[in-house]
């Protein structure tokens, strides 16, 4: 049915009551207790319906104190803030509260239903996407009219739509990063079974990642979840990312007044990078009885990558074994996985090889210099008590915003080894932190939400945003 013009059964009910009153066939009685339930009711805003489906988390807000019966575009409100956004269809708006922001887009219920399931799934799948927290359906405005259906994203702290994340440069460096991190989110779907046709940068978000970015589907509209893809499926993906980053590439090109002559190649580097890592993590190896090593072999070049196999299948033919692993037991996140479970700290892939890097040289010094050699999990908590901890609390409180705590951790230390090539000697780690601080941290923008002055609908190009 098409909500647009078809009222909702909730609005006909309402219509019907309120033609009631004036229905010379009501019984006086019903009369009195319908008006006063009118009257009751003033003003009339209780009679529009809603319906509210959130995911309970701790500490979560409730919402309702948005203007749910008027088109998301009329909204005023203070919990409106202004985020730099990238190219789309929908209307899009931000909220705050008390520093936690949600992204609202509004869409029709079909697509609105679809999107949540397919991001929850993703959520399930541990895929790197935009938390669904929640849909608002069965709108209704002033007028009865029925209003499109809202989705509820729990805002992505720390993302960077691609023009921030490339900080309106083309830079040969920063656009490789751009580049690999989006191949890598599309294997990474890939491999969990997600069709996403809509592939384009506009429809991810980037982090940073150490020295690298991370990518994150925001927009899953468009997305099937399969059980397994196909060649084709993924080759159809591969040829919409291709054309869309193509035109995305020449877009920013074109702001900045430049040729554009590399972004054909630029854009054809993406299915190049995600079929190199594809191959590398579903190649089979084929070993003869007694080579005990493959398999290990195997396991660990796909930890370098950043998988771990939740499964391995050997078929056995003509006295020679074969190892193949299955795409959907691919699990990303080896490094993040392991640091999580050793200290508790939450952290994108690369930051998380960087700070176990630093963990288990830690963990060396220690183990020459402490008689007896302290258990893995000692020297963990003294890393973290004596060294991480410290570093991340020396750094003033009001430049907490600009990185999360493990990016600001490896920042701190690409600082001090910068610093200790400059003076020839070892730099302590907080004499690091202390320089950071004032002469770079201090002076970088915002990152934990990029705010805009500029309001999209007045006709500024939203996703030029100022960095607050
Ligand atoms: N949870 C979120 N966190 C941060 N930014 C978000 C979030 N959700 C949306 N955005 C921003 O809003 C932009 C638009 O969102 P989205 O792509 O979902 O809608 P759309 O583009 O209108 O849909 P379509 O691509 O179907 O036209 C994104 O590119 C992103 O910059
Ligand atoms: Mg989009």
């Amino acid at each position: 049915m098409d909500r647009g013009t078809a009222p909702r059964s909730r609005c006909a009910r309402i219509a019907a009551f309120i033609s009631s009153r004036c229905d010379s066939s009501v019984t006086a009685l019903d009369r009195t207790t319908q008006s006063e339930r009118l009257l009751r009711a003033e003003p009339c805003r209780a009679y529009w319906g809603m319906r509210m489906l959130l995911v309970p988390r701790a500490g979560h807000v409730d919402l309702l104190d948005l203007p749910w019966h008027e088109p998301l575009e009329a909204w005023e409100s203070v919990r409106l803030v202004e985020v730099p956004r990238g190219i789309g269809r929908h209307v899009v708006r931000f909220v705050d509260y008390s520093g936690t922001l949600f992204a609202l887009k509004e869409l029709s219920p079909e697509l609105a239903a679809r999107e949540y399931r397919l991001l929850r799934e993703l959520g399930r799948r541990r895929v790197a996407a935009v938390d669904a927290v929640g849909i608002v359906s069965e709108r209704a405005g002033s007028d009865s009219e029925a209003l499109l259906d809202v989705l509820l994203t729990r805002y992505l702290d720390f993302s960077l739509p691609y023009r921030l994340a490339l900080a309106r440069r083309l830079e040969p460096d920063q656009l490789a990063r751009l580049l690999d991190a989006f191949a890598q989110l599309l294997v990474r779907l890939h491999l969990s079974g997600f069709f996403w046709g809509d592939c384009s940068l506009s429809n991810a978000l980037f982090r940073r990642d150490a020295g690298e970015l991370a990518a994150y589907l925001v927009d899953a509209e468009t997305g099937e979840l399969h059980t397994r893809l196909s060649d084709g499926q993924r080759g159809y993906d591969l040829e919409i990312a291709e054309e869309n980053v193509l035109g995305e590439l020449l877009d920013v090109a074109a702001e900045l007044g430049e040729p554009g002559a590399a972004a054909e190649s630029l854009a054809a580097e993406i299915p190049a990078r995600y079929e190199r890592l594809w191959a590398e993590l579903t190649a089979e190896a084929e070993f003869r009885s007694g080579e005990v090593t493959t398999l290990d072999d195997r396991l660990r070049k796909l930890a370098e990558l950043g998988f771990d196999a939740g499964e391995v299948e050997i078929v056995e033919s003509d006295g020679a074994y074969r190892l193949r692993l299955e795409p959907k037991v691919m699990e990303p996140g080896h490094h993040r996985r392991r640091l999580l479970r050793l200290t508790g700290l939450d952290a994108q892939e690369n930051q998380a090889r960087r700070l176990l890097a630093d963990l288990d040289d830690f963990r060396q010094r220690s183990l020459e210099e402490t008689l007896p050699p302290p258990s893995e999990t000692a020297a963990v908590g003294r890393w973290l008590a004596e060294v991480f901890e410290p570093a991340i609390a020396a750094v003033p409180r009001e430049l907490y915003g600009k990185r999360d705590a493990p990016q600001l951790y490896h920042e701190l230390l690409e600082h001090r080894w910068y610093l200790s090539e400059r003076a020839g000697h070892e730099v302590t780690l907080q004499e690091a932190v202390a320089d950071y601080a004032e002469s770079v941290l201090r002076r970088l923008p915002d990152e934990r939400t990029v705010l805009t002055d500029v309001d999209p609908r007045d006709g500024e190009s939203p996703q030029e945003g100022r960095v607050s």
